[in-house]
């Protein structure tokens, strides 16, 4: 052990005083808190995310001092190069090369943004068919790789071409020769799905009650539309392309590239890149219901919202002709070019893959697999209050708390009396649509069940999954088993705290004050030491294949578990953001109602108070 901490002593001083190579020095300290100043004395100390060769560099949790004073505080922060090659170490006061034993240790884990290829998936497809409209492929996948920790950001040619207006036909040549990424920083607040604040670019468009663009600017024969329409493709391209060479990963291009000469272009500009791969996502709807309900969403979409609903109608699907008379599917082509691909036919009934390579290609075949549009809700709650929250005391197997019985009794109750009434209406609404003859009268024998994950096999029953933790089996123990079939899953055990398991936060710090604050510094990457201890992103690797089921099954269900497995469940179902997980407050006693949408989900939250023995919503 000694000997390994004066090597690691040994590697600092190296990278210290550059014996190694400026980037050697650079990968070193990424990660770490940093102060960046400029020829300008104003200084910019965050956590230093991404840097290059050319001092490019993205900053987190950015403070911008000047004169020593702090004027401003930032999320994320880009600050440009000099252009010039890095020459020191100069830049960088105050990194601080004190680490602990565990920080010292990246896993693999924590390096997913660093290391192997970064991906650009172009979307494929018509109009209308679940890209980014209706089912939202596009951002139900970014929402999972980012969840799995990849930098994944969504790329949206419409949001270009909305901000970019109309006036086209007059500045079509200026701007295709003028909007060079060498001019200014990256644009991703115009086109990024991820960035809600788009700043408007001046154009004078002649808006068409209430859409700038009219079915006529998507005529395969309206030559300057065209031009200008590949333009603001292969422009958005550059803006994905900028964000994955300062670090992204993985980069969403949602547009219809519904042509192999679109496809094309984007294929030979991508291979430009070293280290980039392309996969191509299409997604065909021809089922009727599926298609009508996309077109319905369009109607609220920015392009239609403000026009007359049958206008809006009649000129979409004008639009949608115009595309179908130029529109390819991926086939043949692709293939000779032996390009990755992914088809996704009505929301996953069929899916037809091509030449899938690598992870985040087969994790993305996996999750499309399971789409599912029908309306579930999934319940999550942590246990009740069991005998080490009252202490603070982390992991362990502790018992409930009379107050925590008390909770698992009242959310029996509450979700009976939910289903009972559901169940209810439902009748109701079946007999009236009988009575009005909407409804055959059918006296069907037993449906076959899915052999899902975690059920009972009874259609019957609601589903409740706890943990193996004696605090949550308690918990749901009084659960009326009339209603709901009980199943315990290992994967859904607290975070485990390894050598920490049953001590209090105040006895870790004690006892080992620099993992304390190793943990303190870095909570989603830290991992407890100790055999079988875990860290957060540990923790979402586990719950990947429940997500998957999650998404897959067609039924509601109730899930009760600890306080780290439901914020990695919450971050997944809200689209938050990663590092908002590991202290995002999910009390006891609350159990929160999510019902996934085909763009994200709705979230109610029921708050328990003990002492009026009662739920309230709460916000
Ligand atoms: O305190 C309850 C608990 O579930 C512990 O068992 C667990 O270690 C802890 O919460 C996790 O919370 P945090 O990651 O904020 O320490």
């Amino acid at each position: 052990m000694a000997e390994n901490e004066d090597l690691e002593q040994q590697e600092i001083q190296e990278e210290l005083t550059l014996k190694k190579s400026p980037n050697d020095f650079l990968k070193a300290v990424i990660g770490q808190h940093v102060k960046v100043r400029l020829n300008s004395q104003i200084e910019y100390r965050g956590v230093l995310a991404v840097i290059d060769g050319y001092m490019n560099i993205a900053l987190e949790e950015t403070e911008e001092y000047v004169e020593g004073q702090l004027k401003n505080k930032f999320g994320d922060c880009f600050i440009r190069g000099n252009n010039g090659p890095l020459t020191g170490s100069h830049l960088f006061e105050g990194v601080s090369m004190e680490r602990s034993k565990s920080a010292l240790k990246r896993d693999v884990l924590e390096q997913k943004n660093e290391i192997g290829p970064k991906l650009v998936i172009i979307m494929v497809g018509l109009p209308a068919r679940g890209k980014s409209c209706g089912l939202d492929v596009c951002k139900k996948l970014c929402r999972y790789l980012s969840w799995l920790g990849f930098n994944t950001v969504v790329f949206n040619v419409g949001n270009k071409r909305r901000v970019m207006g109309s006036d086209f036909e007059a500045s079509a040549e200026n701007t295709v020769l003028g909007l060079g990424l060498s001019e200014e920083l990256p644009k991703l607040t115009i086109t990024s799905e991820n960035d809600q604040q788009l700043p408007m670019r001046t154009s004078s468009p002649s808006q068409i009650g209430g859409t700038q663009h009219d079915a006529n600017f998507f005529d395969p024969k309206n030559d300057s539309a065209k031009k200008w329409r590949e333009m603001l493709a292969t422009e958005t391209l550059e803006e994905l392309i900028y964000w994955l060479n300062h670090g992204g990963k993985v980069g969403i291009l949602d547009a219809t590239n519904s042509t192999i000469e679109r496809r094309k272009v984007l294929c030979e500009r991508v291979a430009k890149e070293k280290q980039m791969r392309i996969i191509f996502i299409e997604s065909i709807c021809t089922e009727g219901p599926i298609l009508e309900e996309n077109i319905e969403m369009k109607l609220s979409g920015p392009d239609y919202k403000k026009m007359e609903r049958n206008a809006a109608i009649a000129d979409f699907k004008a639009r949608i002709a115009m595309y179908e008379k130029v529109y390819q599917t991926l086939g043949e082509e692709e293939e000779a070019m032996d390009v990755s691909y992914i088809k996704i036919i009505n929301i996953g009934k069929k899916v037809i893959t091509h030449n899938i390579h690598g992870y985040i290609q087969s994790q993305c075949v996996f999750y499309l697999m399971q789409l599912n549009i029908k309306k579930r809700t999934i319940w999550i709650t942590r246990h009740g209050e069991s005998y080490y929250n009252l202490d603070q005391r982390i992991g362990g197997d502790p018992p409930l708390t009379d107050n925590g019985k008390k909770y698992g009794v009242a959310l029996g109750k509450f979700l009976k009396n939910y289903y009972v009434e559901r169940k209810s209406e439902k009748k109701c609404q079946k007999n009236k649509q009988i009575m009005e003859g909407k409804l055959a009268r059918t006296y069907s024998s037993p449906q076959m069940t899915d052999d899902n994950f975690g059920t009972s096999g009874n259609e019957e029953l609601i589903n409740v999954w706890t943990s193996t933790l004696r605090r949550t089996i308690e918990t749901v123990e009084s659960f009326d088993e009339q209603h709901f079939a009980v199943v315990n899953i290992k994967f859904l055990n607290e975070i485990y705290a390894g050598i920490f398991e049953n001590l209090t936060y105040n006895q870790v710090k004690e006892r080992d004050p620099v993992e304390f604050k190793a943990r303190a510094d870095n909570k989603l990457n830290y991992r407890y030491p100790g055999a079988g201890g875990e860290s957060y992103v540990d923790v979402i690797e586990r719950l990947r294949p429940l997500i998957i089921e999650l998404e897959r099954m067609e039924c509601d269900t109730i899930i009760c578990t600890h306080n780290v497995v439901m914020r990695t469940l919450v971050v997944y179902f809200l689209g938050l953001e990663l590092k908002e997980m590991p202290n995002l407050n999910v009390p006891l006693h609350t159990v929160y109602k999510i019902e996934p949408t085909p763009y994200g989900a709705n979230l109610t939250k029921y708050f328990y108070d003990v002492d009026a023995d009662n739920f309230t919503v709460i916000q």
